[in-house]
């Protein structure tokens, strides 16, 4: 069985992530890492909590990572963010409070524990900014060698940015830390905008959720159905919500999913095209690439086996 850590700031399209995680055969979910972004991150840590506790996954533990990117100080949450998730993150859909507190060791040191421990046996899929993955190669640089399969939701190579034409919300978090991870020796798998604006949720399924008539058909139905609306204001000529971060952990399981480029990668931090996901041309020429960008999806099969899952959890 292969072990899995989700680092998300949960977050509708994070709570996916979750579900699909929790939902998947065959996948032991060791631990998740709370990060700041869509909320701050304790609430997004919390709310992890709540997800697993409404999907009756009451093991998971939840460690609190870095509340504030390598660069600042201090973090708040963007007015888009709270547009698209809510002020709560989870569309201001009302969760009673999980009854599993949250860890009090570092998220970080979770993170290097669990890559010694499990090495390649270890899946770590980031869905929030890079912030505590890179901290944990900066103090643990051997652990680049020592994870499985890093699968990160971030990024944009092929089309635009969603914050501005240069930057997708993740990678624009920070942009710094975003960079020592892709230009380090660690070895990961890029499912940003080119691929996870093409994998679309509909109201079509969310009524499948709620036709459940159970509580988590019901709540995921209302959190999602909230996303559904703010893409409508905010990206009105996508016929749905994007399933970014559920994407991910699938790409994660199934890299069959995508197809992908192999590239050495950067991100921009000068001013101008500030978080840009692009070649790294001092290492144009190296065979030794270190990212595979996820450029195409097969959409339908990944849709077919998100609704499996999720649906298989929320009948129970
Ligand atoms: C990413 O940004 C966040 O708002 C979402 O949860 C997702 O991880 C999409 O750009
Ligand atoms: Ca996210």
């Amino acid at each position: 069985t292969k072990k899995m850590i989700l680092d998300l700031d949960t977050g509708i399209d994070d709570a996916m992530a979750i579900a699909y995680a929790v939902g998947a055969p065959d996948v032991d979910l060791i631990g998740m890492i709370g990060s700041y972004g869509n909320v701050l991150v304790e609430q997004g840590g919390k709310n992890a909590l709540k997800i697993l506790e409404l999907l009756g996954a009451t093991d998971v533990p939840v460690y609190l990572g870095e509340s504030h990117s390598s660069t600042t100080d201090h973090f708040d949450v963007m007015p888009i963010s709270a547009q698209i998730h809510g002020k709560n993150g989870i569309g201001e859909v009302d969760l009673p409070a999980a009854k599993r507190q949250l860890e009090t060791t570092s998220g970080v040191d979770f993170l290097i524990d669990a890559a010694k421990q499990y090495g390649k046996d270890l899946i770590l899929v980031p869905t929030g900014p890079m912030t505590n993955l890179a901290e944990a190669l900066e103090k643990a640089p051997e652990i680049a060698d020592e994870i499985g399969n890093v699968t990160f939701m971030g990024g944009a190579l092929t089309v635009e940015g969603n914050v501005t034409p240069y930057t997708e919300a993740n990678i624009n978090q920070d942009p710094e830390a975003a960079n020592a991870v892709l230009t380090s020796p660690l070895h990961s798998t890029m499912v940003g905008l080119d691929v996870t604006l093409r994998t679309l949720l509909t109201r079509k399924e969310t009524q499948q959720w709620r036709d459940l008539n159970t509580k988590a058909g019901t709540a995921f139905a209302d959190i999602v159905d909230y996303y559904i609306d703010a893409y409508e204001v905010t990206n009105g000529q996508l016929p749905g919500c994007a399933l970014h971060d559920p994407l991910a952990v699938g790409v994660a399981l199934d890299p069959s999913f995508v197809t992908t480029l192999d590239l050495n990668m950067k991100v921009t931090t000068d001013e101008g095209t500030r978080g840009r996901t692009i070649g790294d041309q001092a290492r144009l020429n190296d065979p030794n690439t270190n990212v595979k960008v996820g450029i195409n999806v097969d959409a339908q099969r990944y849709l077919k086996t998100f609704m499996t899952y999720l649906t298989g959890l929320f009948e129970k």
